[in-house]
């Protein structure tokens, strides 16, 4: 549904191949450009190899693998890129050449194509001088390796327009990636930080406080992460943290430099030496120093505007994939402690003063604290967006208590008319949040997993009685809780992308905010069970066929299908429908009598064989307790009232998670591994040796 959109990528180079990979692997038409016909083709033959290998490993199919390299043009021919919607600019880091290639592009681009640049160590607003369209010049930076990895840096510069930045936010998203928008200064948002992390390293080798082997364990521990400074830096070049060490020094301050040791080395062409033996007595020493360092620059970034604390925690998670950024690590440690070492670091270098922002909340004794809901009014609609991308949105207290926070705020403003929403990044939400849960459960606070879910459930229920409609917007995967939310909003809005499923049989559980009682109220008890069972996913298209979506929108759409749906008259939207025909062998397969033959085991009756066996098959990897649970609920549920469904599910919640199936689920699910499961379907054995 996105083939109208055209993109350009100049510079065939591992940047810019791997760029114009993922658009075109996200169903996008690019035109690669390099200076010759040769760059340009060893481009695609780089990206060629990227896909076969990435198909052989089962990521994508061998199918979806050629049709991303049908959409890619490869051609010398700048002219090719006329009519793109968006170029983005990726070759060799110096401004003339860059220079060079934005004039060439302002000469021959239309006046709609949005001039972007990869640049990550030179300030856009320079790079769009060589144009006469600086409202359409952005920067876009990506992370190595771009087809993997999810984050943008979205940059404009002063003179961006408005409307650039959102067609570029949207056309992020059309390629799968989660955006940050961070002002046009040196490093961005998350090189600001990282490279002097990367830098300070080798200054304390540099110093002698401790070896390269010490270093490396110190900064793993201290970060919870898998590769240490130096290895990073063999992997990924040590002349580009130079380079990046001293942009920064000369744009910011001395603090900065690079370390003599780190240019000795880049001089040098070699990679550093990892081996020796790591001393842990001296771990403390250097995690002070690196927090320090991390913690000040993060800080001073936030103090500058450059980005909030949530996004600058979201560039390191997404980008750098630690698993805590620089505020939550400031919060691990306790924000005293960490002002404490800003502060000892400060005293002894110049150019790197205490950020006012951990000197102020330190002051405060409190925790930095994080938004997780943004909320925004546009023409008289609450837009909630659920930003949390760095877990795909999963529902956690601290989630839904903003939800109800901004819902509240919707709710009493008289300017609103109707409520949207949505989630930030590539998934609308992905579920509860498996980590609470699974604490809860470990902790043996079973109590706190009902209370959440209750409150999630009443907050469901005011978004379905609201008198201001409320709309979902649906444009990336939804599981369990999300797919529960999107079912109690009044409508829903989805482009191709989206999606619903409940994979709870799957972890031990059953789907507890509504999932069993909206489905039955949309579909029947039949297609409930049949949904909610298996997990299967339901494609928008299919969530439309079937009534459960309002509208079936693309992406550029949404924005006037929530308008429509916001001033349509209100409809049941459990009106009774009429489903296709392709539904009734689902319908026949689930009866009362065929879902007592597959909980028994048995094979279903009056349908093919190929969808018995599949069924028989698909349920043996579920939790027996879920399903039997599940089943029952779903009966007694088509008896009862919405609130009386409600409470059903609530009184069963803590005995399901006091199970051993819930634990073992939960904590596979957490680790992405298949969960043994103590109770299952009896012939299960028989079916996985099938399998
Ligand atoms: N709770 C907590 N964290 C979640 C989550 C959830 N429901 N869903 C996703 N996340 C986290 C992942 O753990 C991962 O964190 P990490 O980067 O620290 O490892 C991050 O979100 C990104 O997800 P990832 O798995 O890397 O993305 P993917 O595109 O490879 O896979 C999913 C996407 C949705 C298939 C996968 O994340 C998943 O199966 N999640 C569990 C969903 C679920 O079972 N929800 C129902 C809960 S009742």
């Amino acid at each position: 549904m996105t083939q109208h959109w055209k993109l350009g990528v100049v510079g065939a180079g591992n940047m810019g191949s791997g760029i114009a990979q993922k658009m075109a692997l996200e169903g996008l038409e690019v035109v690669l450009v390099d200076v010759s016909r040769e760059q340009a083709a060893r481009g695609l033959s780089r990206i060629e190899q990227s896909l076969r290998e990435a198909a052989e490993r089962g990521i994508f199919s061998q199918e979806q693998a050629e049709a991303a390299l049908k959409r890619i043009v490869a051609t010398d021919r700048f002219e090719d890129v006329r009519d793109a919607d968006l170029v983005v600019e990726a070759v060799f880091e110096d401004l003339d050449v860059k220079g060079d290639v934005f004039s060439r592009l302002d000469r021959i681009c239309e006046e709609k194509t949005i001039l972007a640049t990869n640049t990550s160590s030179l300030y856009v607003k320079d790079i769009a001088r060589y144009t006469r369209r600086p409202d359409r010049v952005i920067g876009m930076h990506y992370f190595y390796h771009p087809a993997k990895n999810r984050l943008v840096e979205i940059v404009p510069h002063e003179a961006t327009s408005a409307d650039t930045i959102e067609r570029t936010r949207l056309i992020g998203r059309l390629h799968g990636k989660t955006c940050i928008v961070v002002r046009d200064s040196p490093g961005f948002a998350v090189n600001r930080y990282f490279v002097p992390f990367l830098n300070e390293s080798v200054r304390l080798l540099e110093e002698g406080v401790a070896n390269i082997p010490t270093i490396e364990a110190a900064a793993k521990q201290a970060f919870e992460i898998g590769m240490g400074p130096f290895e990073l830096m063999n992997v990924t070049g040590i002349p580009i943290a130079v380079h990046s060490a001293a942009y920064l020094a000369k744009e910011i301050s001395e603090f900065y430099a690079p370390a003599k040791l780190l240019i000795e080395q880049s001089d040098k062409r070699e990679d550093w030496d990892l081996g020796g033996e790591a001393d842990e007595s001296r771990f403390e020493i250097v995690s002070r120093r690196l927090y320090a360092t991390v913690f000040g620059a993060a800080g001073a970034q936030v103090d500058e505007g450059v980005a909030g604390i949530e996004d600058t925690d979201r560039g390191a998670k997404i980008g750098l994939r630690w698993r805590r950024g620089p505020f939550e690590l400031m919060n691990r440690v306790g924000v005293k402690q960490a002002l404490a070492m800003v502060q000892e670091l400060s005293d002894r270098r110049s150019g790197f003063p205490v950020p006012d922002i951990i000197r102020s909340r330190a002051a405060q004794g409190t925790p930095f604290a994080f938004r997780y809901v943004d909320y925004e009014v546009r023409n008289r609609i609450a837009c909630l967006t659920i930003n949390r991308p760095e877990a795909l949105n999963a529902l956690n207290p601290e989630v839904v208590e903003q939800l109800e926070q901004a819902f509240d705020r919707a709710q009493r403003d008289p300017e609103v008319r109707g409520i949207a929403v949505r989630g930030a990044g590539k998934a609308f939400v992905a579920g509860a949040d498996i980590k609470f849960f699974l604490d809860c459960i470990r902790r043996g606070e079973m109590e706190s997993n009902v209370a959440f879910t209750r409150r999630g459930h009443r907050l469901f229920r005011r978004f379905e009685t609201s008198d201001k409609p409320t709309v979902a917007v649906l444009d990336g995967l939804s599981l369990g809780g999300g797919s529960e939310l999107a079912l109690a909003c009044q409508a829903i809005v989805a482009t191709e992308q989206g999606s619903l499923a409940f994979p709870e049989s799957g972890l031990g559980i059953y789907p507890g905010l509504g999932g069993m009682l909206r489905m039955n109220l949309h579909l029947g008890r039949e297609l409930a069970k049949y949904y909610t069972f298996t997990g299967s996913k339901l494609a928008a298209r299919e969530a439309y066929e079937l009534g459960i979506v309002t509208e079936l929108v693309e992406l550029e759409e949404v924005e006037a299908a929530i308008e429509r749906l916001v001033q349509a008259e209100p409809r049941d939207k459990y009106r009774r429908k009429d489903f296709p025909a392709a539904y009734r062998e689902y319908q026949t397969a689930f009866s009362d009598e065929n879902v007592r033959r597959l909980l028994a085991g048995e094979s279903v009756q009056g349908v093919s064989g190929e969808l018995a066996k599949r069924l028989g098959k698909i349920l043996s990897y579920k939790g027996l307790i879920a399903l039997e649970t599940m089943n029952r609920m779903i009966d007694r549920q088509s008896k009862l009232s919405i609130e009386e469904s409600i409470e059903l599910e609530l009184d069963g919640l803590s005995s399901i998670f006091s199970t051993e199936d819930a634990l073992a689920g939960l904590t596979a699910a957490l680790s992405g591994e298949r969960p043994t499961f103590r109770h299952t379907i009896g012939r299960s054995v028989a079916y996985h040796e099938h399998a």
